[in-house]
């Protein structure tokens, strides 16, 4: 019993940008990225927008395109009852990421929006879907007992996809952080099973205080104050705001690898499992030295951990799901295994999720 995945896909910007084009805009170079970071390569959107990469990666997760994996075969759209987007970079600030890919897939009967939680973004959403199926289950075999109506909206499928386009937060004259970043999506359809024990095993999710700005984007709309002060007037239409993202390198970096291992040993104990009983690990990717000293803090060999950074970048809560669809797609992962998904990110958010494939 439980939310099982049986839908995975990926969607990555054709524009492929290396180490020694961004040496070309600023002083950095490959020798000096590909050792700090892990990362080779990322994906630029030059034409896609947000919404082109989600809905090709809803649309290879649910089979209507080819490259994606499927459980049991093709899933039709309109049996989604939801859309959950974690995104940092949606197209419009409304309607949200996730009901401009309802439109563009066909999910005429799903109910959308989106979340921000950065990075935390796959776990947060798988964990929020599955509360979802679980108190949808509850509220059916309620509503069966009683003879009473549905009390809340019946949810038996939802299409979680993450779709970031980073690029346009980022400062491309900020060599800190330009060369980490990439965009693109991942999704993951997840049904809900009254039989077997396949499915979503156990969550955790925390926030901490950002005090110290370790991890920050200003909206466009932060700086903006109403006139409605006499004594403030007008405002300068947006003078103070910083529309880039910002980061202190070393804060994030301890913050990181404490989070990986505290996150994904707190969802194992839920789980009543240990991290010998995990197949594969599909990390959130920031960089390849926090899933490496994650790896070794848990005594765990590399080869454990799906690794994709060096061809993606950090693609915030989509890094993950390219993770895992990679992963399936690559037979790495059969039914049966478990498999652990920890991330980390802006706000201070972190989480684990562990799922029986
Ligand atoms: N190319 C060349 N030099 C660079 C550079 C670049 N792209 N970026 C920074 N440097 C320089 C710095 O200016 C500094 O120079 P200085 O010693 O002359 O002052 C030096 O390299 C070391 O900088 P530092 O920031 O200490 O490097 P680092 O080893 O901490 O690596 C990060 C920087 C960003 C790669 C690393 O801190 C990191 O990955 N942090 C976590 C980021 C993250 O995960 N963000 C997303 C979370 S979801």
């Amino acid at each position: 019993m439980g939310s099982v995945i049986i839908g995975s896909g990926k969607s990555l910007p054709k524009r492929v940008v290396t180490n020694d084009e961004l040496g070309q805009i600023v002083d950095t170079t490959d020798e000096w990225i590909v050792p700090r970071t892990g990362i080779h390569t990322r994906r630029i959107a030059v034409e896609e927008t947000a919404t082109d990469l989600g809905a090709e990666a809803a649309l290879r997760a649910l089979g209507a395109q080819a490259d994606g994996w499927q459980r049991d075969g093709a899933i039709d759209p309109a049996s989604l009852d939801m859309i959950v987007c974690p995104t940092l970079t949606p197209d419009t600030h409304f309607p949200s990421e996730a009901a401009r890919i309802r439109e563009r897939i066909g999910a005429v009967n799903a109910v959308c929006y989106d979340m921000s939680c950065a990075c935390s973004g796959c776990v947060y959403g798988l964990s929020t879907a599955d509360l979802m199926l679980a108190g949808a289950a509850a509220a059916r075999a309620q509503a069966a007992a009683t003879g009473a109506p549905m009390r809340c909206n019946d949810v038996r499928r939802v299409l979680v996809v993450a779709a970031e386009r980073l690029s346009k937060l980022v400062d491309w004259e900020d060599r800190a952080t330009c060369i980490l970043f990439g965009d693109g999506a991942g999704a993951v359809v997840l049904e809900w099973r009254d039989e077997g024990d396949a499915g979503i095993l156990s969550s955790y999710m925390e926030n901490s205080d950002d005090t110290e700005r370790t991890l920050w984007c200003d909206s466009a709309f932060t700086a903006r104050t109403v006139p409605f002060d006499a004594e403030q007037g007008l405002p300068e239409a947006d003078a103070a705001c910083d529309p880039y993202m910002r980061m202190a390198g070393q804060a994030v970096f301890k913050f990181a690898t404490a989070a990986m291992v505290r996150c994904t040993e707190e969802a194992l104990a839920r789980a009543q499992l240990s991290v010998d009983d995990v197949a594969l690990f599909a990390p959130h990717q920031a960089n390849e030295r926090i899933i490496r000293y994650a790896a070794k803090k848990m005594d765990l060999p590399l080869e454990r951990f799906q690794i994709i950074i060096d061809h993606v970048g950090n693609v915030s809560g989509a890094s993950a799901l390219i993770a895992l669809n990679e992963a399936l797609c690559e037979g790495k992962l059969k039914q049966g295994d478990v498999a652990c998904m920890t991330a980390f990110g802006g706000g201070l958010t972190a989480g684990s999720c562990v799922f029986r494939i």
